[in-house]
Protein backbone atom coordinates (compact mmCIF):
# COMPACT_ATOMS: atom_id res chain seq x y z
CA UNK A 1 0.00 0.00 0.00
CA UNK A 2 1.24 3.46 -1.18
CA UNK A 3 1.60 5.66 1.89
CA UNK A 4 1.42 9.40 1.64
CA UNK A 5 2.03 12.30 3.76
CA UNK A 6 1.03 15.86 3.56
CA UNK A 7 3.02 18.36 5.16
CA UNK A 8 1.01 21.43 6.15
CA UNK A 9 -3.10 21.20 6.61
CA UNK A 10 -3.71 24.87 5.30
CA UNK A 11 -6.00 25.90 2.18
CA UNK A 12 -3.95 23.93 0.05
CA UNK A 13 -2.71 20.85 2.11
CA UNK A 14 -6.10 20.19 3.97
CA UNK A 15 -8.49 19.86 0.88
CA UNK A 16 -5.71 18.33 -1.76
CA UNK A 17 -5.05 15.34 0.54
CA UNK A 18 -8.66 14.34 1.38
CA UNK A 19 -9.58 14.57 -2.37
CA UNK A 20 -6.76 12.21 -2.75
CA UNK A 21 -7.91 10.22 0.39
CA UNK A 22 -11.34 10.16 -1.29
CA UNK A 23 -10.40 9.29 -4.78
CA UNK A 24 -7.60 6.47 -3.77
CA UNK A 25 -8.99 4.30 -1.65
CA UNK A 26 -6.03 1.93 -1.84
CA UNK A 27 -4.04 4.85 -0.63
CA UNK A 28 -3.54 6.01 3.37
CA UNK A 29 -3.08 10.01 3.26
CA UNK A 30 -1.92 10.98 6.71
CA UNK A 31 -1.69 15.55 6.70
CA UNK A 32 0.36 16.83 9.57
CA UNK A 33 1.40 20.19 10.98
CA UNK A 34 2.92 21.55 13.55
CA UNK A 35 0.25 23.85 14.60
CA UNK A 36 -2.06 21.57 16.99
CA UNK A 37 -4.53 23.94 16.76
CA UNK A 38 -4.98 23.28 12.90
CA UNK A 39 -4.83 19.98 13.87
CA UNK A 40 -7.11 19.43 16.37
CA UNK A 41 -9.56 21.52 14.14
CA UNK A 42 -9.19 19.19 10.98
CA UNK A 43 -10.31 16.54 13.92
CA UNK A 44 -13.06 17.88 14.90
CA UNK A 45 -16.45 19.35 13.40
CA UNK A 46 -15.78 22.53 12.83
CA UNK A 47 -12.84 22.74 10.35
CA UNK A 48 -10.37 25.33 10.46
CA UNK A 49 -12.18 27.15 7.84
CA UNK A 50 -14.70 27.04 5.33
CA UNK A 51 -15.03 25.50 2.26
CA UNK A 52 -17.86 24.35 0.03
CA UNK A 53 -18.16 20.77 -0.14
CA UNK A 54 -14.97 19.97 2.11
CA UNK A 55 -16.64 19.25 5.07
CA UNK A 56 -18.20 16.70 3.14
CA UNK A 57 -15.19 15.13 1.61
CA UNK A 58 -13.59 15.13 5.11
CA UNK A 59 -16.46 12.90 6.76
CA UNK A 60 -16.06 9.99 3.53
CA UNK A 61 -12.11 9.61 4.87
CA UNK A 62 -11.37 10.53 8.13
CA UNK A 63 -10.50 7.24 10.18
CA UNK A 64 -10.55 5.47 7.03
CA UNK A 65 -7.73 6.26 4.56
CA UNK A 66 -7.25 9.95 5.92
CA UNK A 67 -5.65 11.03 8.84
CA UNK A 68 -4.47 14.46 10.70
CA UNK A 69 -2.05 14.46 13.14
CA UNK A 70 0.65 16.75 14.68
CA UNK A 71 2.91 13.94 14.62
CA UNK A 72 4.93 15.24 11.53
CA UNK A 73 8.04 13.11 12.00
CA UNK A 74 6.23 9.53 12.45
CA UNK A 75 4.23 9.48 9.22
CA UNK A 76 7.02 11.26 7.71
CA UNK A 77 9.33 8.32 7.92
CA UNK A 78 6.51 6.11 7.34
CA UNK A 79 5.31 8.21 3.50
CA UNK A 80 6.66 7.07 0.19
CA UNK A 81 5.34 10.23 -1.18
CA UNK A 82 5.25 13.34 0.61
CA UNK A 83 3.85 16.65 -0.21
CA UNK A 84 4.88 20.02 1.13
CA UNK A 85 1.91 22.62 1.02
CA UNK A 86 3.82 24.43 3.67
CA UNK A 87 3.33 28.54 3.38
CA UNK A 88 5.60 30.50 1.17
CA UNK A 89 4.91 34.31 2.27
CA UNK A 90 6.71 37.22 0.87
CA UNK A 91 10.01 37.86 3.49
CA UNK A 92 9.06 40.99 5.41
CA UNK A 93 12.67 42.11 6.03
CA UNK A 94 16.02 41.55 5.00
CA UNK A 95 17.19 40.99 0.99
CA UNK A 96 14.35 41.24 -0.85
CA UNK A 97 11.91 42.10 1.53
CA UNK A 98 8.66 42.90 0.07
CA UNK A 99 8.97 40.50 -2.86
CA UNK A 100 11.03 37.66 -2.36
CA UNK A 101 9.44 34.70 -0.83
CA UNK A 102 10.27 33.37 2.20
CA UNK A 103 10.93 29.81 1.82
CA UNK A 104 11.88 29.35 5.82
CA UNK A 105 8.98 26.76 6.21
CA UNK A 106 10.10 24.90 3.23
CA UNK A 107 13.08 24.80 4.51
CA UNK A 108 12.61 23.43 7.76
CA UNK A 109 10.44 21.16 6.15
CA UNK A 110 13.17 19.73 3.83
CA UNK A 111 15.81 19.58 6.67
CA UNK A 112 13.38 17.74 8.88
CA UNK A 113 12.54 14.95 6.11
CA UNK A 114 16.39 14.38 5.64
CA UNK A 115 16.09 14.30 9.20
CA UNK A 116 13.96 11.82 9.93
CA UNK A 117 14.02 9.42 6.46
CA UNK A 118 15.18 5.88 6.27
CA UNK A 119 13.35 5.23 2.79
CA UNK A 120 13.89 6.97 -0.42
CA UNK A 121 10.95 9.40 -0.88
CA UNK A 122 9.17 11.28 -3.39
CA UNK A 123 9.05 14.61 -2.33
CA UNK A 124 6.41 16.99 -4.09
CA UNK A 125 6.18 20.70 -4.11
CA UNK A 126 2.98 21.54 -3.85
CA UNK A 127 2.93 25.02 -2.10
CA UNK A 128 4.25 27.97 -4.94
CA UNK A 129 7.82 28.38 -4.96
CA UNK A 130 10.53 30.10 -7.29
CA UNK A 131 11.91 28.76 -10.18
CA UNK A 132 14.55 26.37 -9.55
CA UNK A 133 13.49 25.89 -5.68
CA UNK A 134 13.44 22.37 -6.56
CA UNK A 135 17.43 22.24 -6.85
CA UNK A 136 17.96 23.72 -3.41
CA UNK A 137 15.67 21.70 -2.19
CA UNK A 138 17.92 18.72 -3.52
CA UNK A 139 20.49 19.52 -1.98
CA UNK A 140 19.23 20.20 1.72
CA UNK A 141 18.10 16.36 1.24
CA UNK A 142 20.51 14.94 -0.12
CA UNK A 143 23.13 16.71 2.16
CA UNK A 144 21.34 16.05 5.66
CA UNK A 145 20.72 12.77 4.93
CA UNK A 146 21.32 10.76 8.38
CA UNK A 147 21.38 7.26 6.29
CA UNK A 148 23.46 6.61 3.26
CA UNK A 149 21.97 5.58 0.15
CA UNK A 150 18.82 7.16 0.38
CA UNK A 151 17.84 8.54 -2.85
CA UNK A 152 15.42 11.78 -2.72
CA UNK A 153 13.40 12.62 -6.10
CA UNK A 154 11.65 16.46 -6.01
CA UNK A 155 8.64 16.62 -8.45
CA UNK A 156 7.02 19.92 -8.74
CA UNK A 157 3.11 19.53 -8.70
CA UNK A 158 1.62 23.57 -8.28
CA UNK A 159 -1.92 23.41 -7.31
CA UNK A 160 -4.40 25.90 -9.31
CA UNK A 161 -6.86 25.03 -7.26
CA UNK A 162 -9.29 28.56 -5.87
CA UNK A 163 -10.03 29.10 -2.38
CA UNK A 164 -14.13 28.94 -2.54
CA UNK A 165 -14.07 26.12 -5.37
CA UNK A 166 -11.33 23.97 -4.38
CA UNK A 167 -13.27 20.79 -4.01
CA UNK A 168 -14.97 21.09 -7.75
CA UNK A 169 -11.60 22.38 -8.51
CA UNK A 170 -9.78 19.39 -7.16
CA UNK A 171 -12.38 16.93 -8.12
CA UNK A 172 -12.52 18.16 -11.91
CA UNK A 173 -8.93 19.88 -12.20
CA UNK A 174 -8.50 21.44 -16.24
CA UNK A 175 -5.24 20.14 -15.43
CA UNK A 176 -2.76 19.28 -13.51
CA UNK A 177 1.36 19.73 -13.79
CA UNK A 178 4.10 17.74 -12.85
CA UNK A 179 7.75 18.66 -13.25
CA UNK A 180 10.64 16.28 -12.62
CA UNK A 181 14.13 15.57 -13.82
CA UNK A 182 14.08 14.33 -17.26
CA UNK A 183 16.45 11.25 -16.41
CA UNK A 184 15.06 7.58 -15.75
CA UNK A 185 14.74 7.99 -12.13
CA UNK A 186 13.00 11.39 -12.33
CA UNK A 187 10.58 9.93 -14.81
CA UNK A 188 10.35 6.94 -12.63
CA UNK A 189 9.08 9.69 -10.44
CA UNK A 190 6.86 11.77 -12.66
CA UNK A 191 5.22 8.33 -13.24
CA UNK A 192 4.30 7.45 -9.91
CA UNK A 193 2.33 10.53 -9.19
CA UNK A 194 0.71 10.46 -12.37
CA UNK A 195 -0.20 6.97 -11.31
CA UNK A 196 -2.13 8.67 -8.39
CA UNK A 197 -3.70 11.25 -10.44
CA UNK A 198 -4.78 9.09 -12.54
CA UNK A 199 -7.59 7.10 -10.13
CA UNK A 200 -9.86 10.16 -11.53
CA UNK A 201 -8.28 12.95 -13.57
CA UNK A 202 -8.32 11.98 -17.69
CA UNK A 203 -4.64 11.25 -19.14
CA UNK A 204 -4.71 14.10 -21.67
CA UNK A 205 -5.34 16.60 -18.98
CA UNK A 206 -2.22 16.10 -16.96
CA UNK A 207 0.28 17.38 -18.23
CA UNK A 208 4.39 16.51 -17.60
CA UNK A 209 7.29 18.65 -17.93
CA UNK A 210 10.69 19.71 -16.77
CA UNK A 211 10.96 20.96 -12.92
CA UNK A 212 11.88 24.87 -13.87
CA UNK A 213 8.85 25.18 -16.39
CA UNK A 214 6.23 23.22 -14.07
CA UNK A 215 7.64 25.76 -10.83
CA UNK A 216 8.07 28.90 -13.05
CA UNK A 217 4.23 27.77 -14.66
CA UNK A 218 2.41 28.64 -11.37
CA UNK A 219 4.03 32.31 -11.02
CA UNK A 220 3.00 32.94 -14.55
CA UNK A 221 -0.60 31.42 -13.85
CA UNK A 222 -1.05 33.97 -11.14
CA UNK A 223 0.87 37.17 -12.97
CA UNK A 224 -1.73 36.42 -16.12
CA UNK A 225 -4.64 36.07 -14.37
CA UNK A 226 -4.04 39.03 -11.80
CA UNK A 227 -3.26 40.95 -14.77
CA UNK A 228 -6.82 40.35 -16.46
CA UNK A 229 -8.21 42.34 -13.25
CA UNK A 230 -6.07 44.91 -12.95
CA UNK A 231 -6.63 45.34 -16.79
CA UNK A 232 -10.67 45.30 -16.72
CA UNK A 233 -10.25 47.52 -13.36
CA UNK A 234 -8.15 49.73 -15.11
CA UNK A 235 -10.63 50.07 -17.85
CA UNK A 236 -13.25 50.28 -15.66
CA UNK A 237 -12.21 54.15 -14.03
CA UNK A 238 -11.80 55.25 -17.81
CA UNK A 239 -15.57 53.69 -18.00
CA UNK A 240 -16.05 55.87 -15.43
CA UNK A 241 -14.75 59.21 -17.32
CA UNK A 242 -16.48 58.27 -20.38
CA UNK A 243 -19.60 56.87 -19.53
CA UNK A 244 -19.22 53.46 -20.85
CA UNK A 245 -20.40 50.60 -18.51
CA UNK A 246 -17.52 48.28 -17.66
CA UNK A 247 -19.99 45.26 -17.55
CA UNK A 248 -20.92 46.03 -21.43
CA UNK A 249 -17.39 46.10 -22.41
CA UNK A 250 -16.26 43.07 -20.72
CA UNK A 251 -19.13 41.38 -22.32
CA UNK A 252 -17.75 42.51 -25.11
CA UNK A 253 -14.37 41.21 -24.50
CA UNK A 254 -15.31 38.33 -23.11
CA UNK A 255 -17.13 37.24 -26.16
CA UNK A 256 -13.97 37.30 -27.91
CA UNK A 257 -12.51 33.35 -27.89
CA UNK A 258 -9.16 34.55 -27.72
CA UNK A 259 -9.78 36.54 -24.64
CA UNK A 260 -12.54 34.38 -22.99
CA UNK A 261 -15.03 35.90 -20.20
CA UNK A 262 -13.24 34.57 -17.00
CA UNK A 263 -11.62 37.32 -14.64
CA UNK A 264 -13.20 40.16 -16.55
CA UNK A 265 -15.65 41.67 -13.43
CA UNK A 266 -14.18 44.69 -12.51
CA UNK A 267 -14.19 44.92 -8.83
CA UNK A 268 -12.97 46.87 -5.61
CA UNK A 269 -9.38 45.16 -6.05
CA UNK A 270 -8.38 41.35 -6.12
CA UNK A 271 -7.28 39.74 -3.14
CA UNK A 272 -6.18 36.04 -1.24
CA UNK A 273 -2.79 35.08 -0.40
CA UNK A 274 -1.37 34.16 -3.89
CA UNK A 275 -2.13 37.07 -6.20
CA UNK A 276 0.41 39.80 -4.54
CA UNK A 277 2.81 37.65 -3.43
CA UNK A 278 3.42 35.65 -6.24
CA UNK A 279 3.56 38.68 -8.68
CA UNK A 280 6.00 39.87 -6.61
CA UNK A 281 8.15 36.83 -6.26
CA UNK A 282 8.21 37.33 -10.24
CA UNK A 283 9.33 40.63 -9.94
CA UNK A 284 11.83 39.64 -7.59
CA UNK A 285 13.49 37.41 -10.11
CA UNK A 286 13.23 38.88 -12.90
CA UNK A 287 15.09 41.45 -11.28
CA UNK A 288 17.71 39.40 -10.21
CA UNK A 289 17.89 38.37 -13.75
CA UNK A 290 19.05 41.72 -14.33
CA UNK A 291 15.52 42.34 -16.23
CA UNK A 292 14.59 44.99 -14.39
CA UNK A 293 11.63 46.44 -17.59
CA UNK A 294 10.41 43.07 -17.12
CA UNK A 295 9.63 43.11 -13.58
CA UNK A 296 8.63 46.66 -13.47
CA UNK A 297 5.89 45.78 -16.48
CA UNK A 298 4.19 42.93 -13.26
CA UNK A 299 4.81 45.54 -10.83
CA UNK A 300 2.35 47.72 -12.53
CA UNK A 301 -0.54 45.05 -11.98
CA UNK A 302 -0.39 45.42 -8.22
CA UNK A 303 0.33 49.40 -8.57
CA UNK A 304 -3.41 49.12 -10.89
CA UNK A 305 -4.56 46.63 -7.77
CA UNK A 306 -3.39 49.46 -5.18
CA UNK A 307 -4.82 52.63 -7.07
CA UNK A 308 -8.39 50.74 -7.46
CA UNK A 309 -8.76 50.16 -3.51
CA UNK A 310 -7.69 53.89 -2.79
CA UNK A 311 -9.83 55.10 -5.93
CA UNK A 312 -12.80 53.29 -4.21
CA UNK A 313 -12.28 55.47 -0.81
CA UNK A 314 -12.04 58.47 -2.52
CA UNK A 315 -15.14 57.82 -4.20
CA UNK A 316 -16.81 57.17 -0.91
CA UNK A 317 -15.11 59.76 0.71
CA UNK A 318 -16.01 62.46 -1.60
CA UNK A 319 -19.48 61.57 -2.67
CA UNK A 320 -20.79 61.48 1.18
CA UNK A 321 -20.20 65.54 0.72
CA UNK A 322 -16.21 65.31 1.60
CA UNK A 323 -16.41 64.24 5.01
CA UNK A 324 -17.18 60.70 7.08
CA UNK A 325 -16.33 61.80 9.98
CA UNK A 326 -18.29 60.40 12.42
CA UNK A 327 -20.60 58.73 10.23
CA UNK A 328 -21.48 54.98 10.10
CA UNK A 329 -20.62 52.95 7.69
CA UNK A 330 -21.89 49.70 6.94
CA UNK A 331 -19.66 47.01 5.34
CA UNK A 332 -20.65 44.08 3.88
CA UNK A 333 -18.51 41.42 3.35
CA UNK A 334 -14.84 41.13 4.38
CA UNK A 335 -13.48 37.76 2.89
CA UNK A 336 -11.23 38.73 -0.21
CA UNK A 337 -13.82 36.82 -2.26
CA UNK A 338 -17.20 34.67 -1.82
CA UNK A 339 -17.56 31.24 -0.99
CA UNK A 340 -14.75 30.95 1.69
CA UNK A 341 -13.71 32.53 5.02
CA UNK A 342 -10.05 33.75 3.94
CA UNK A 343 -9.36 36.95 4.34
CA UNK A 344 -5.86 36.92 3.59
CA UNK A 345 -4.94 40.61 1.82
CA UNK A 346 -8.89 40.81 1.27
CA UNK A 347 -9.51 44.39 -0.42
CA UNK A 348 -11.58 44.81 1.76
CA UNK A 349 -8.46 45.45 4.76
CA UNK A 350 -7.37 48.31 2.53
CA UNK A 351 -10.74 49.74 2.03
CA UNK A 352 -11.97 49.76 5.64
CA UNK A 353 -8.43 51.23 6.95
CA UNK A 354 -8.86 53.95 4.29
CA UNK A 355 -12.27 55.07 5.66
CA UNK A 356 -11.31 54.85 8.78
CA UNK A 357 -8.38 56.59 8.29
CA UNK A 358 -11.48 59.66 7.53
CA UNK A 359 -12.67 58.97 10.64
CA UNK A 360 -15.78 56.80 9.70
CA UNK A 361 -17.62 54.41 12.07
CA UNK A 362 -17.51 50.89 10.38
CA UNK A 363 -20.48 48.61 11.01
CA UNK A 364 -18.65 45.56 9.53
CA UNK A 365 -21.47 42.54 8.54
CA UNK A 366 -19.76 39.04 6.72
CA UNK A 367 -21.44 35.73 6.73
CA UNK A 368 -18.32 33.13 7.20
CA UNK A 369 -15.80 35.81 8.56
CA UNK A 370 -15.29 35.94 12.25
CA UNK A 371 -15.24 39.24 14.82
CA UNK A 372 -11.73 37.95 16.46
CA UNK A 373 -10.48 37.86 12.34
CA UNK A 374 -11.75 41.00 11.18
CA UNK A 375 -10.08 42.79 14.29
CA UNK A 376 -6.98 40.57 13.75
CA UNK A 377 -6.34 42.26 10.06
CA UNK A 378 -8.07 46.01 11.09
CA UNK A 379 -5.03 45.79 13.88
CA UNK A 380 -7.32 47.35 16.05
CA UNK A 381 -5.89 49.23 19.15
CA UNK A 382 -9.10 50.24 20.72
CA UNK A 383 -9.68 53.56 19.31
CA UNK A 384 -11.01 52.70 15.95
CA UNK A 385 -15.16 53.03 15.49
CA UNK A 386 -15.58 49.45 14.62
CA UNK A 387 -18.61 47.25 15.11
CA UNK A 388 -18.73 43.61 13.85
CA UNK A 389 -22.35 42.40 13.55
CA UNK A 390 -24.45 39.31 12.71
CA UNK A 391 -26.31 40.40 9.48
CA UNK A 392 -26.82 43.07 6.91
CA UNK A 393 -29.65 44.91 8.09
CA UNK A 394 -27.88 45.66 11.33
CA UNK A 395 -24.85 46.72 9.73
CA UNK A 396 -26.86 49.16 8.09
CA UNK A 397 -29.01 50.38 10.21
CA UNK A 398 -28.78 54.23 10.89
CA UNK A 399 -25.58 53.94 8.38
CA UNK A 400 -25.23 56.77 6.14
CA UNK A 401 -23.62 54.97 3.42
CA UNK A 402 -23.34 50.52 3.02
CA UNK A 403 -20.07 49.40 0.88
CA UNK A 404 -20.51 45.91 -0.68
CA UNK A 405 -16.91 44.60 -0.51
CA UNK A 406 -17.19 41.10 -1.14
CA UNK A 407 -19.78 39.14 -3.71
CA UNK A 408 -21.47 36.97 -1.35
CA UNK A 409 -24.91 35.70 -3.27
CA UNK A 410 -26.59 36.46 -0.17
CA UNK A 411 -26.25 40.54 -0.88
CA UNK A 412 -28.45 40.15 -4.38
CA UNK A 413 -31.69 38.83 -2.13
CA UNK A 414 -31.32 41.58 1.09
CA UNK A 415 -34.56 43.58 1.42
CA UNK A 416 -32.99 47.01 0.12
CA UNK A 417 -36.28 49.18 0.94
CA UNK A 418 -35.89 47.64 4.13
CA UNK A 419 -32.03 48.54 4.77
CA UNK A 420 -33.08 52.32 2.83
CA UNK A 421 -35.84 53.04 5.12
CA UNK A 422 -33.52 52.89 8.24
CA UNK A 423 -30.16 54.35 6.77
CA UNK A 424 -29.74 58.11 7.24
CA UNK A 425 -30.48 60.13 4.28
CA UNK A 426 -29.65 60.57 1.34
CA UNK A 427 -28.73 57.03 1.50
CA UNK A 428 -25.23 56.09 -0.32
CA UNK A 429 -24.90 52.30 -2.01
CA UNK A 430 -21.08 51.57 -3.00
CA UNK A 431 -20.87 48.74 -4.50
CA UNK A 432 -17.84 47.13 -5.16
CA UNK A 433 -18.92 44.28 -6.60
CA UNK A 434 -21.15 44.87 -9.33
CA UNK A 435 -23.19 42.36 -7.83
CA UNK A 436 -26.69 44.62 -7.43
CA UNK A 437 -29.41 45.91 -9.42
CA UNK A 438 -28.12 49.59 -9.81
CA UNK A 439 -32.04 51.04 -11.38
CA UNK A 440 -33.65 49.39 -8.50
CA UNK A 441 -31.87 50.76 -5.84
CA UNK A 442 -32.01 54.45 -7.48
CA UNK A 443 -35.89 53.40 -7.74
CA UNK A 444 -35.92 53.33 -4.07
CA UNK A 445 -34.11 56.36 -3.05
CA UNK A 446 -30.37 55.49 -3.11
CA UNK A 447 -27.62 57.43 -4.70
CA UNK A 448 -25.45 54.70 -6.06
CA UNK A 449 -22.22 53.91 -7.08
CA UNK A 450 -20.99 50.98 -9.02
CA UNK A 451 -17.37 50.28 -10.27
CA UNK A 452 -16.95 51.50 -13.92
CA UNK A 453 -20.58 52.69 -14.50
CA UNK A 454 -21.42 55.68 -15.43
CA UNK A 455 -21.93 57.86 -11.89
CA UNK A 456 -25.72 58.69 -10.25
CA UNK A 457 -26.44 62.43 -11.57
CA UNK A 458 -26.47 63.26 -7.57
CA UNK A 459 -22.67 61.72 -7.17
CA UNK A 460 -21.97 64.14 -10.55
CA UNK A 461 -23.08 67.15 -8.49
CA UNK A 462 -21.41 66.25 -5.60
CA UNK A 463 -18.39 65.65 -7.10
CA UNK A 464 -18.35 69.08 -9.01
CA UNK A 465 -18.77 70.44 -5.80
CA UNK A 466 -16.15 68.73 -3.66
P1 LIG B 1 -1.61 28.02 4.91
O1 LIG B 1 -0.89 29.04 5.67
O2 LIG B 1 -3.10 27.94 4.99
O3 LIG B 1 -1.06 26.56 5.31
C1 LIG B 1 0.27 26.22 5.48
C2 LIG B 1 0.38 25.28 6.67
O4 LIG B 1 1.70 24.75 6.73
C3 LIG B 1 0.12 25.96 8.02
O5 LIG B 1 -0.93 25.29 8.69
C4 LIG B 1 1.45 25.80 8.77
O6 LIG B 1 1.28 25.58 10.16
C5 LIG B 1 2.03 24.58 8.09
N1 LIG B 1 3.49 24.44 8.23
C6 LIG B 1 4.45 25.39 8.04
N2 LIG B 1 5.66 24.87 8.22
C7 LIG B 1 5.50 23.57 8.53
C8 LIG B 1 6.40 22.51 8.84
N3 LIG B 1 7.71 22.70 8.81
N4 LIG B 1 5.87 21.31 9.14
C9 LIG B 1 4.54 21.11 9.16
N5 LIG B 1 3.63 22.08 8.86
C10 LIG B 1 4.11 23.29 8.57
O7 LIG B 1 -1.15 28.20 3.41
P2 LIG B 1 -1.96 27.80 2.06
O8 LIG B 1 -2.91 28.87 1.68
O9 LIG B 1 -2.44 26.39 2.19
O10 LIG B 1 -0.78 27.85 1.01
C11 LIG B 1 0.25 26.88 1.01
C12 LIG B 1 1.05 27.03 -0.26
O11 LIG B 1 0.22 26.77 -1.39
C13 LIG B 1 1.63 28.42 -0.48
O12 LIG B 1 2.87 28.29 -1.12
C14 LIG B 1 0.64 29.06 -1.43
O13 LIG B 1 1.24 30.05 -2.23
C15 LIG B 1 0.22 27.88 -2.28
N6 LIG B 1 -1.09 27.99 -2.89
C16 LIG B 1 -2.13 28.52 -2.19
C17 LIG B 1 -3.40 28.59 -2.75
C18 LIG B 1 -4.54 29.18 -2.00
O14 LIG B 1 -5.57 29.44 -2.63
N7 LIG B 1 -4.45 29.40 -0.72
C19 LIG B 1 -3.66 28.09 -4.11
C20 LIG B 1 -2.50 27.49 -4.73
C21 LIG B 1 -1.28 27.46 -4.14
Amino acid sequence: MVKICGIGAGYVGGPTMAVIALKCPSIEVAVVDISESRISAWNSKKLPFYEPGLEEVVNQCRGKNLLFSSDVEKHVYEADIIFVSVNTPTKIKGIGAGKAADLTYWESAARMIADVSNSDKIVVEKSTVPVRTAEAIGKILSENSKSKGIKYQILSNPEFLSEGTAIQDLLNPDRVLIGGNQDPQGLDAIQKLKDIYAYWVPQDRIITTNLWSAELSKLADNAFLAQRISSINAMSALCEATGAEVSQVSLALGKNTKIGPKFLNASVGFGGSCFQKDIMNLVYICESNGLTQVGNYWKEVIKVNEYQKSRFVHRVVTSMFNTVSGKKIGILGFAFKKDTSDTRKSPAIDVCKGLLGDNACLSIYDPRVTEHQIEKELCMDGVECVNVVGDAYEATRDAHGLCILTEWDEFKTIDYQRVYQNMEKPAFVFDGRNILDVHKLREIGFIVYSIGNPLDQCLININIIN
